[in-house]
């Protein structure tokens, strides 16, 4: 009998949760989809190079950029930060607390090498709601099976800049430097011509990119040595490796 009045009481609390969301919205922005409260509106803006838009409840405004030169998730001055899966897609989350509201940032990992895709909201009356907006948002090739509930207990005070660190240290350090050439070209210089998306791909599957002028003039300063391939490295811990020495 206790079992089946916790069978139920769980039932309760779980329609309960589902009925707050029923009447929230499916809103189309061509690339992606996501849900959202119906006092929620679409807003569009000019983009320039990428595709930007938004939405807003009049108090709370979410604005998306989506493009090859999108922003990231600002692991530095974000206060708590977290890694997820938005429907089957690795996504950054950074939240950064003002006196009275907060702000919060989301990159998701995309499946296409062309685009990223950011949204952020500032000053945010609402965070919750925002929360599962972020959670809702799904590509054409997203997996919606794949959507764990967001808790805030797993957020990260931003302790990225060490971990960057150290991931810098082990891995690169003996190599490049960040301001002086060493054996490899410094991270400096790497930075005036390259994107996270291009060093992204360059240590872990190098044969996808064409060698170009560049990498041929860095490779003749270098003599033998060539950079070394990490295929197991993850977008994310490049976003920290970056973060750190930029
Ligand atoms: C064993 C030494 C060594 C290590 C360790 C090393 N690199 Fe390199 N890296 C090089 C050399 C040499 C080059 C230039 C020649 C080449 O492209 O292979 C280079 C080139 C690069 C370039 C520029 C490529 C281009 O053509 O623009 C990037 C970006 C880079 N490395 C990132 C990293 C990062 C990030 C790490 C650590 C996760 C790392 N490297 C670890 C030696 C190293």
């Amino acid at each position: 009998m206790k079992y089946i009045i916790c069978y139920l009481f769980i039932c309760l609390l779980f329609a309960c949760k589902t009925a707050g969301n029923q009447d929230w919205k499916s809103a189309d922005f061509g690339p992606f989809k996501l849900k959202a409260p119906p006092e929620w509106k679409k807003m569009k803006l000019q983009g320039f190079d990428s595709y930007v838009g938004g939405l807003t409840n009049g108090i709370d405004t979410l604005t998306f950029d989506y493009g090859w030169y999108s922003p990231e998730v600002d692991l530095d001055s974000a206060g708590i930060y977290r890694e997820d899966t938005i429907n089957g897609l690795v996504a950054l989350i950074g939240i950064t607390e003002g006196m009275t509201t907060r702000s919060a940032e989301l990159e998701i990992f995309l499946k296409d090498e062309k685009n990223r895709f950011f949204i952020s909201g500032k000053d945010l009356q609402d965070l919750p709601t925002v929360l599962k907006i972020f959670k809702s948002i799904y590509f054409p090739y997203s997996d919606t099976t794949i959507n764990p509930p967001l808790v805030m207990e797993k957020f990260h005070r931003s302790s990225s800049v060490m971990q960057g660190r150290s991931l810098y240290k082990f891995n690169c350090a003996s190599c490049h430097h960040p301001h002086k050439q060493m054996t490899g070209p410094s991270f400096a210089e790497v930075f005036k011509y390259r994107d996270k998306e291009w060093i992204y791909r360059f240590l872990t599957n190098r044969d996808s990119i064409k060698s170009d002028s560049l990498t041929i003039a860095f490779q003749k300063r270098a003599g033998s040595v060539t950079c070394i391939r990490f295929p197991e490295l993850t977008k994310i811990e490049l976003t920290r490796i970056l973060g750190y020495i930029r």
